[in-house]
């Protein structure tokens, strides 16, 4: 039977009704942000039945929204705890609440951002938080880019356009360069773009897992010599595995010499920029032809915010652009670029405000001063681990990861479970040169010292508390 009582059309609630709905969302978000540094680093046993229970066809009815948020609360609660500040493992950020305020504000007026005609002063918003990033950076005026949904689309991106402005339409000889430790996406985004395994190349790192600029030049040369066409190289502003800096002037003199577009992924790195000490540890990246960046790690935003830029876009344009009947009415005018030429993204969310507004709120003081905690408590946490003779720590931190061996190395895999299995912090381990390796990577907003203590604690104690062998 209908209840007569329902309102003929729910998907438009009245004014009172929307409000009710909104106060229902926000309570349920205000709960979880408060109890945040009382729930557990992680919690996944028990996740299968909770996960199997959503497991049912769509609902032919509505239900009611605390009915509905009441579902999620058991979801939420059972995983890593990625919002949280014991969240020290692959790399953090932790999603600061402005952005998500943002995000509900541009669903809510669902304007369309895609070309610049049909909301200017929006698009201006957008292209406005490029050229801030862009600037940061120690970009020029004039440079450009596109925010995207994280850093993989960014290398994607960043790749396609190299391609375009570097090599003929059959492109099977370009060569790509970059070191052994960079990220998985980038191989990703070479194979994604057309390019087989033949055309990669992996230069060996230095003993601080840094690209070897003259390993480098030799590769370029010997492959020119068998007629491949070296194109484009691959920097890290920040690698995963340790937070290791490549070379950057270096690399990029090679790339300059050697007719290759540079391209730096500072997807973890990149906004270490914003404080004096980082900004002389990424020296030269301000060269690079593009630049990936991670707004969802280093600003602190969630997921789903990353940023390609670019010294020129119309590097992006050429790679991306195309023109349609269907767009006539909207095709560019002299304002904002029309991003959909500049990625392969028509419709998408509008992405600008999730960085201008935090930005408007809490302005760039507020990050700044975190990301210098950051490097500070890594130093911190590095300082404190290494006097531990049953550690061995990999490296001093070059950015904000702190990565270490149990001794022997074989005890690392149970040091990792017992430190995690207190559930106070959450780290992450990695494998390199067949070695394991634990990282600490402190770079969410909500980690502070009482939180970095108590991680360095239980891996001190931990460690002592293991057995001679597993
Ligand atoms: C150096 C680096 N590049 C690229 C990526 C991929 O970024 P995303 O996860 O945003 O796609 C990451 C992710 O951790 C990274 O650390």
């Amino acid at each position: 039977m209908p209840d007569p009582s329902a309102p003929r059309w729910p998907l438009e609630p009245e004014s009172q009704e929307l409000r009710r709905l909104i106060d229902a969302c926000a309570g349920f978000v205000v709960d979880q942000i408060d109890s945040l540094p009382s729930q557990p680093s992680w919690d996944v046993e028990g996740a299968e039945p909770v996960a199997a229970s959503f497991v049912e066809p769509p609902p032919e009815r509505g239900r009611a929204i605390e009915a509905v948020l009441e579902r999620l609360r058991p979801a939420v609660a059972k995983s890593f705890n990625t919002a949280g500040p014991g969240y020290l493992a692959f790399i953090p950020g932790g999603g600061i609440p402005a952005a998500a305020l943002a995000d509900f504000v541009a669903c809510a007026v669902n304007r369309f951002v895609g070309v610049a005609a049909a909301a200017p002063a929006l698009a201006r918003i957008e292209a406005q938080v490029i050229a801030w990033l862009a600037s940061l950076m120690g970009y020029p005026p004039g440079a450009g880019g596109i925010l995207t949904t994280g850093g993989s689309l960014s290398n994607l991106t960043a790749l396609v356009a190299a391609r375009a402005d570097r090599l003929p339409e059959d492109f099977l000889k370009g060569t790509i360069y970059m070191s052994e430790e960079t990220h998985l996406s980038v191989l990703k985004a070479a194979r994604i773009a057309g390019f087989p395994e033949a055309c990669i190349r992996l230069v060996p790192v230095d003993a601080r897992r840094r690209l070897r600029p003259a390993l480098l030049e030799t590769m370029i040369e010997e492959d020119r010599a068998k007629g491949q066409r070296p194109f484009l190289v691959v920097a890290n502003a920040g690698t995963t595995n340790t937070g290791a800096i490549d070379p950057l002037a270096e690399v990029f003199d090679l790339a300059r010499r050697h007719g290759l577009w540079a391209h730096a992924d500072a997807a973890y790195g990149g906004f270490f920029r914003l404080v004096p000490e980082g900004e002389a540890r990424l020296r030269g990246i301000e060269a690079y032809d593009s630049i990936t960046l991670d707004p969802h790690k280093g600003l602190f935003l969630p997921y789903g915010t990353g940023c390609l830029l670019v010294r020129d876009p119309a590097a992006l344009r050429r790679a991306h652009g195309g023109q349609a009947g269907y767009l006539q009415d909207v095709s560019s005018g002299d304002g904002a670029p029309n991003f959909t030429d500049l990625s392969p993204e028509l419709s998408r969310d509008f992405r600008g405000l999730r960085l201008w507004l935090p930005i408007q709120l809490h302005g760039l003081q507020a990050f700044r001063l975190q990301i210098q905690e950051k490097l500070d408590l890594a130093h911190r946490a590095y300082v404190e681990l290494k006097d531990e003779p049953l550690l061995e720590m990999l490296d001093a931190p070059q950015l904000s990861i702190v990565a270490f061996a149990a001794r022997p190395d074989h005890r690392g895999p149970e040091l990792l479970r017992r430190v995690n299995a207190r559930r106070r912090v959450f780290l992450s381990s990695t494998t390199m040169g067949g070695r394991y390796v634990l990282r600490l990577c402190v770079l969410s907003f909500r980690t502070h010292a009482d939180r970095v203590r108590d991680a360095v604690a239980a891996i001190k104690e931990e460690a002592r508390r293991l057995p001679d062998r597993p």
